[in-house]
């Protein structure tokens, strides 16, 4: 079944949405490796500091990772309508706009979910965002404010009318962050009142969850955020699942570990050896997480700081887990990996951000 946000046609109803600190180039590099059709999104991307920096790395998209979007947050309609336009000159194939986002730094300033609260502001920016771009505009929010203000129903049908053409909800109100459980039921409500395609997020860590929430919902594909971390093979399963009802194993430990590695790599060849180090020690969390006696090992991967530890302790963790033919494949992987050609090209990237700043120039 595909679904049609506006003039973009989507092979798959699965979508892994912005996830600030995460979905990155090499993270989705890696989603998009393991699952050609996907879509994808960018982290969040600040509309107001991207005036100061057009060329910021953060909306590097990568030749082979259609389709994606990239996301952007703020409260200036101009100024959304601008950065859309960088966004659209990068490649993106739509513009999702932020009103979901709960974290007080970015909420204080009538940014993310604080535009639940200003329907007639979020109506504006709708507007003129998606009528200066010609890639859709599509828009992710939550159930409301907090449980005495669950205006998803209304806000959405404003969306669709303001210029929308998808939206992701999220079942949760922003009071309650992460907390309790999303509300499916409620995200239903959203998908009844709406006819553009309705993405139901929230909860999904296994593809009977997914199947769960589209039966429950109705809705028209799944977004899934959390459970893809350090689990990318969701992705596929998940779309296997609710295809065909057939439900694929999870991968091998020693594959699980393997791709840890080179999330490992991806990160330090696109940040170089300090970032990439530091940012990867949380995603190795991730992998590691439900190997039995891997605690101790986690341990230690939290504090890696060059590419030769994360070999040594993973490849000892393989060790435990399966002695030596787990090491041997585990490092026969692992060198398979590093002779591949960086999938991250950071000449091509840099050509493509430096285009968008002569655009900003010239405009
Ligand atoms: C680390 C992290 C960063 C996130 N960053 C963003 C973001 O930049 N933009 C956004 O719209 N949602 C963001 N989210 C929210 C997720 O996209 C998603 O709505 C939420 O995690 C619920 O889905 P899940 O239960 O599948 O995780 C983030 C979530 C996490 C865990």
């Amino acid at each position: 079944m595909s679904i049609r946000i506006g003039s973009l046609t989507l092979n798959s109803r699965v979508y892994v949405p912005p996830m600030a600190g995460v979905t990155d180039i090499v993270f989705r590099g890696i989603v998009r490796t393991i699952d050609k059709n996907c879509l994808l999104s960018t982290e969040m991307v600040s509309s107001k500091a991207l005036m100061a920096r057009p060329e910021a790395r953060i909306m590097d998209l990568a030749k082979d990772e259609h389709p994606i979007g990239i996301q952007i947050f703020g409260h200036e309609a101009d100024v959304m309508a601008q950065a859309a336009q960088m966004a659209e000159a990068r490649g993106a194939d739509f513009i999702d706009i932020n009103m979901g986002c709960p974290v007080p730094k970015i909420t204080k300033g009538k940014d993310g979910c604080a535009l639940m609260k200003e329907p007639d502001l979020a109506k504006e920016i709708v507007q003129t965002v998606s009528s200066a771009i010609k890639i859709p505009l599509t828009v992710k929010f939550r159930l409301g404010w907090d449980d005495d203000s669950r205006n998803a129903v209304e806000f959405g049908t404003m969306l669709e009318a303001a210029g929308a053409k998808a939206v992701t909800v999220h079942g949760r109100t922003r009071q309650q962050l992460y907390s309790g459980k999303a509300d499916w039921q409620f995200i239903a409500k959203v998908k009844q009142a709406l006819s553009i395609p309705v993405f139901g997020n929230g909860d999904v860590f296994e593809p009977e969850d997914a199947l769960n929430l589209l039966s429950i919902t109705g809705c028209d594909g799944v977004a899934v955020a959390r459970g893809s971390l350090g689990n990318p093979w969701l992705i596929p399963r998940i779309t296997k699942y609710i295809d065909t009802g057939i439900l694929d194993d999870p991968p091998s430990e020693i594959e699980k570990l393997a791709l840890a590695f080179k999330h490992c790599l991806g990160l330090i060849q696109y940040k170089g050896l300090r970032v990439g180090t530091n940012e990867s020690r949380r995603h190795m969390i991730h992998y590691t997480k439900g190997i039995s006696h891997s605690a101790a090992f986690r341990n230690r991967l939290t504090q890696i700081t060059s590419i030769d530890d994360a070999v040594k302790i993973l490849s000892e963790l393989a060790k435990q887990i399966a002695g030596n033919s787990g090491e041997e494949e585990f490092l026969k992987q692992a060198e398979s990996l590093q002779q591949l050609a960086p999938i991250w090209n950071k000449a091509e990237l840099s050509q493509i951000s430096q285009k968008t700043k002569q655009m900003v120039q010239q405009s």
